[in-house]
């Protein structure tokens, strides 16, 4: 192809800067703008930084639900959410996760992450990543914690290693379903249908990263029920061992939100937990969720 062509239909090349963190895990990207095509070898770079590091924060994305679904549909097929109420109208593969009561019905998800945990790990194909597009955001509070699943691995004592080594592990969307942990906690009543999508799954305990390569610890108190052919006991003391190494502080970011940040971590790296905020705040956000592998 004549490259006048060429220059006349691809995208022109954004200068943006990808600027790690300091602490465990994230990078930001600034100077990006997703309201604009993007040239494979900007996404190039991008799906890097994602692999690099765990979690990525675009700052100042003035972009359209349309837009959050076509950048993530380039990561690969989106998820749709089993709590179809809170689904955005028109766009299915938005999720809206929110605190905000309209007309006496909660708008979104009021608690998409109160207990640590990898973004539908209870499905045969868990997520791969999640992308949060902040829409309103809290005078105070409402962080979101991410931890290394990588890090935590390796940070087991070798005993503990051993214990898990082959092993698997059961999870439930349900598993925390009907606990309440903050003010404000509300869960619709899921119906046979919706029961019927969230059966339980197992998977390894130490998975592989299909992209990387690299082993993480894939076990979350927000989903994992139990380790399979373990004694009752046996496995709930086991569990709670892996979480304790899961949520090292060393080995955590804490996302402090700024208007219009999209921020998209990875689910085979990483945990997450939403830090809440007081329940008299407005908070929303739009999820969009990309389908990975089977955990191997
Ligand atoms: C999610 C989630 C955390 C938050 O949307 O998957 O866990 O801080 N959200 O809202
Ligand atoms: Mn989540």
């Amino acid at each position: 192809m004549p490259s006048a062509t060429y220059a006349a239909t691809a995208p022109r090349g954004q200068a943006f800067e990808i600027h790690p963190f300091d602490g465990a895990v994230g990078a930001e990207i600034i100077g990006l703008d997703l309201a604009q095509p993007l040239n494979d070898t900007d996404f190039a770079r991008i799906h890097r930084a994602h692999l690099d590091h765990h979690v990525v924060v675009f700052r100042d994305q003035r972009i359209t639900p349309e837009q959050q679904i076509a950048f993530s549909r380039r990561f690969g097929e989106l998820q749709i959410h089993v709590l179809k109420q809170f689904l955005l109208a028109g766009h299915p593969e938005v999720l809206i996760v929110s605190n905000i009561i309209e007309q006496g019905a909660p708008i979104g998800l009021g608690d998409a992450g109160k207990f640590w945990h990898s973004d539908l790990s209870y499905k045969p194909l868990p997520s791969l990543g999640s992308m949060l597009h902040a829409q309103e955001l809290p005078s105070e509070g409402g962080d979101t914690l991410f931890a290394d699943m990588h890090k935590a691995l390796d940070a087991l004592p070798a005993e503990l290693r051993k214990a898990i080594e082959g092993r698997q592990a059961a999870h439930s969307y349900t598993a925390r379903y009907s606990e309440p942990k903050f003010e404000g906690d509300w869960r619709p009543r899921l119906n046979a249908e919706q029961l019927a999508q969230v059966q339980e799954v197992i998977h390894p305990i130490v998975r592989t990263h299909p992209e990387s390569g690299r082993k993480a610890l894939f076990v979350s108190e927000g989903f994992t029920t139990r380790i399979v052919d373990l004694p009752e006991d046996e496995s709930r003391e086991l569990l709670a061992e892996l979480y304790r190494y899961s949520v090292l502080p060393q080995h955590i970011y804490r996302h402090q939100w700024q208007p219009h940040d999209l921020v998209f971590w990875d689910n085979r790296s990483l945990i997450h937990l939403a830090a809440g905020c007081p329940g008299h705040l407005r908070r929303k956000l739009y999820r969009t969720t990309i389908q990975g592998d089977a955990p191997f």
